[in-house]
């Protein structure tokens, strides 16, 4: 697949480039990002070297899609659509650098990307699904702010680089208006 750009009020999504291997090192010694991604642990600067030309790869095979979160010259994050199945599903995943946080922009690059993810002439997929570490408050209340529903526990529902965790699934389908529900993991 060719990669896209998407744009946002304050964003523009773009494939992730050499220029960004510091920003990404980085951010991703951040313990939040360590904890709840599949990033490495420790996280070093081959890592983030490796990464680029690797999610190039993927861009071609388009199975997973990565872009990088760019507000103006500053790397606010990472955002995707990963395991695309071929048959309509796909999983959003994302992580914001620790200096970008707290202002929205997880859930304003996450609506681009589920604007594309859905569009016949995007990914044209039916179902996105979201899952995160038990515990993942932060997460959950992006996703729930952009509309998935909460539909279950999985016991080791997650691989890590060495281990399995429990995670919350939520999902959104194409057809569903994206106004938040209730999640009765989320007390609020
Ligand atoms: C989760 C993460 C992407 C949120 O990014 P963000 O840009 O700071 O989030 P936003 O500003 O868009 O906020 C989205 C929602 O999350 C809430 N939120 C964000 N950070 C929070 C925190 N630390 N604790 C509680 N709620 C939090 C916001 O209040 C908002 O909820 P609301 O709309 O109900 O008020 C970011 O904290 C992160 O990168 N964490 C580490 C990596 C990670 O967990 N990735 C997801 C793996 S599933």
């Amino acid at each position: 697949m060719q990669p896209v750009t998407l744009r946002t009020e304050r964003l523009v999504l773009s494939p992730p480039r050499a220029s960004d291997i510091d920003a990404i090192y980085e951010a991703c010694q951040d313990a939040d990002i360590q904890r709840f991604t599949t990033v490495p642990s420790p996280y070093e600067r081959r890592h983030a070297e490796e990464f680029i030309p690797r999610v190039a790869a993927e861009w071609d095979d388009g199975v997973h899609l990565t872009w990088a979160m760019r507000e103006g010259a500053v790397l606010a994050g990472t955002v995707g659509l990963y395991r695309l199945d071929g048959a309509g599903t796909g999983e959003l995943g994302y992580w914001v650098s620790p200096w970008s946080r707290r202002r929205g922009l997880s859930t304003e690059a996450a609506r681009a990307v589920l604007d594309w993810g859905f569009a016949p002439e995007g990914a044209d997929l039916h179902r996105i699904e979201w899952r995160a570490v038990v515990g993942n408050v932060a997460s959950a209340r992006s996703a729930r702010a952009l509309g998935f529903r909460y539909e279950g526990y999985l016991r080791d529902g997650i691989a890590g680089v060495d281990d399995r965790d429990d995670c919350w699934l939520a999902a959104l389908r194409r057809t569903e208006d994206r106004a938040p529900s209730p999640w009765p993991v989320l007390a609020d």
